[in-house]
């Protein structure tokens, strides 16, 4: 093959794989979600939304709404087996669903009901779930040269071992999350799989008090992991303005 012919294949090939682009995100809701399928969208990805309760939506809606309760291990099988059997195999997944029980005794952990401190752990357990399922798509051939990008929203919650009680259980997800991500991070580099716990924070790195119309600066911050040459740190922080903190 001649120098011209390689780069027409080369070209084809790049095209073909461009209509491969398949997003998926569990727990997509009207922030974080709404603005990160949108951005996606845009960006000519195809884009399943994942949530308990999806809406109907009309006909000619870019995107494919899909039953998944976190929580369970079962429906975030089927949620991916009917994902890919619809879109085909996915290259980006964001996992943004997060849930909090409050003790019923205020201030104190140990009154949380042991069933639903399990049901709140097994949102973060499941992340495991998610990612196992994420690599069988990631590994298919056709995304052989796109880009491949696991995204877990996280918060500041992990970086301490001290929680407020009210948000014990939600800390105990993010742990669990944050550790799957910071392995894997490692763990699948040489095959160019990315892995990202990406966290909105204010400007001085704490909990950021804007944090529901901060769908925009998530859609900007995710943008820029998912193209990432090769894995960066997998705990990603950014602030309102979508840019990374701390600054370079
Ligand atoms: N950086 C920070 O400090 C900070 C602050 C706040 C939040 N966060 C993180 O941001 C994320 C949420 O952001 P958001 O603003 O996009 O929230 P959101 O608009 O409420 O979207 C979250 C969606 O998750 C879905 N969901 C909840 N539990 C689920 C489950 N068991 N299975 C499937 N879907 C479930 C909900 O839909 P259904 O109820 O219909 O299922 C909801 O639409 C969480 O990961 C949270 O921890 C971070």
């Amino acid at each position: 093959m001649d120098f011209f012919s390689v780069i027409i294949v080369n070209f084809v090939l790049a095209m073909s794989n461009k209509i491969n682009l398949v997003a998926f995100i569990l727990g997509a809701g009207t922030n974080v979600g709404a603005a990160v399928a949108a951005k996606l969208n845009k960006e000519g990805y195809r884009v399943a939304l994942g949530g308990r309760n999806p809406k109907p939506r009309r006909e000619d809606s870019p995107y494919f709404d899909v039953q998944v309760d976190v929580s369970k291990k079962e429906s975030i099988f089927a949620a991916f087996d009917t994902v890919v059997k619809k879109l085909g195999p996915v290259n980006v997944v964001v996992y943004n669903a997060a849930s909090v029980a409050v003790p019923s005794v205020e201030g104190e952990i140990l009154s949380i009901p042991v069933e639903s401190y399990e049901q709140e752990a097994a949102i973060g357990i499941n992340t495991f779930t998610a990612a196992q399922k994420a690599l069988e798509s990631f590994r298919s051939e056709v995304h052989r040269h796109n880009p491949k990008t696991f995204i877990v929203t996280g918060n500041i919650l992990p970086f301490s071992h001290h929680t407020i009680p009210k948000w014990y259980t939600l800390g105990i997800q993010k742990a669990l999350e944050s550790r799957l991500v910071a392995t894997a991070a490692n763990t699948y580099q040489a095959e160019n799989i990315q892995f990202y716990f990406a966290t909105l924070v204010s400007k001085d790195g704490g909990i950021p008090g804007d944090f529901y119309e901060s769908g925009p600066a998530h859609a900007e911050a995710y943008w820029r992991l998912i193209n990432h040459e090769k894995q960066e740190d997998w705990n990603q922080q950014f602030t309102s303005d979508g840019q990374k903190y701390p600054r370079a």
